[in-house]
């Protein structure tokens, strides 16, 4: 009897690239979701994860790749080699991905593996399945200033296949602030996830501290799950996740994925890393737009966001 061999992650892709397309969005509970995401959510919203497995939330493009890489490393004690086992989609899959088969979904990928695994999410805090906090799973939060969040979006959906035309940028804006995008509003994703972080001991990290120190935020990571590394293994994380450095690694630069589905040569996915980036994208007039609505959609927090460091 012949044994069909297991495809991997990008051959996967390459086989279902013909059913790609920039899928629709519809809305689950007042979020627009990819439709594949959208379809399946019961089943996402009843993964029982285990006690010792770690999320990692984000709203799209606030630094998860960034942050999946430090905690692997952090967990496998800095050994760059074992940290490039496997592209990071599967390394650390992504909860509640869905896509044409024969492209394994998050909850596949988490199927075959032992706890604990490190699970990346986009949801906001009230998609998330509830078993998470039923069990007292360890939650890092990254959030990442509106304006260079939503440039990196802007970018990504040029490129990424899969998620909706972007349109021209003036339009994005508006979107943007209207809450339109896959996921759904930036402002009600990081004032939600916020509002609970105390309550069920959510990591809650900024992208721009991370950037600012990176050694300082690591070993914040470092701690939260409760390792204790030396000094010297910590400056090789600090090393190997730096922007150059994972930009030039090939388990996590996503170019696992092929280019009819992501075409880094429209924008490479290790894009630009930087902060305060929003500032060659807005004009004046867009800028004071933005800042007049984002007063109003943010008044009353109190969450230290900065677009510039
Ligand atoms: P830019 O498009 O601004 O460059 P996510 O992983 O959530 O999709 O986020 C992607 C964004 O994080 C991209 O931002 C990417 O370049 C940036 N990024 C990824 N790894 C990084 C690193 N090691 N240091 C700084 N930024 C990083």
């Amino acid at each position: 009897m012949s044994q069909e061999k297991e495809l991997t992650f990008s051959e996967a892709i390459e086989k279902a690239q013909q059913s790609i397309v920039r899928f629709p969005l519809i809305p689950i509970r007042g979020i627009p979701l990819m439709s594949y995401i959208a379809q399946n959510f019961d089943s996402i919203w009843a993964f029982r994860p285990d006690p010792s497995d770690l999320l990692i939330a984000t709203y799209p493009k606030a630094g998860t790749t960034w942050t999946q890489e430090i905690v692997d490393l952090l967990l496998h004690n800095g050994d760059a080699e074992a940290c490039k086992r496997a592209p990071t989609p599967v390394r650390s899959p992504f909860l509640e991905i869905c896509s044409p088969p024969p492209i394994p979904s998050g909850l596949d990928l988490l199927r075959k593996m032992d706890p604990p695994r490190v699970i990346k999410t986009h949801f906001p805090f009230q998609l998330v399945p509830p078993g998470f906090w039923e069990n007292k799973c360890k939650t890092i939060y990254v959030a990442r200033n509106a304006k260079d969040n939503m440039v990196s979006y802007f970018h990504f959906d040029c490129m990424n296949k899969t998620q909706p035309e972007p349109g021209p940028w003036e339009g994005y804006i508006h979107k943007f602030m209207q809450g339109e995008l896959s996921w759904g509003s930036w402002y009600d994703h990081v004032k939600g996830w916020w509002a609970e972080r105390e309550k069920r001991n959510i990591l809650y990290l900024f992208y721009e501290d991370m950037k600012e120190n990176p050694r300082r935020e690591v070993e914040r990571i470092m701690r939260y799950l409760d390792l204790s590394l030396p000094d010297d293994v910590i400056s090789r994380i600090v090393e190997l996740t730096s922007f150059k450095s994972m930009k030039e690694n090939p388990m996590a630069n996503y170019s696992c994925v092929p280019k009819p589905v992501f075409d880094q040569s429209i924008s490479p996915f290790m894009r630009k890393g930087e902060v305060g980036d929003w500032t060659n994208h807005f004009t004046a007039e867009q800028s004071k737009v933005f800042d007049e609505d984002y007063e109003k959609q943010m008044k009353g927090t109190d969450i230290p966001f900065r677009t510039q460091i």
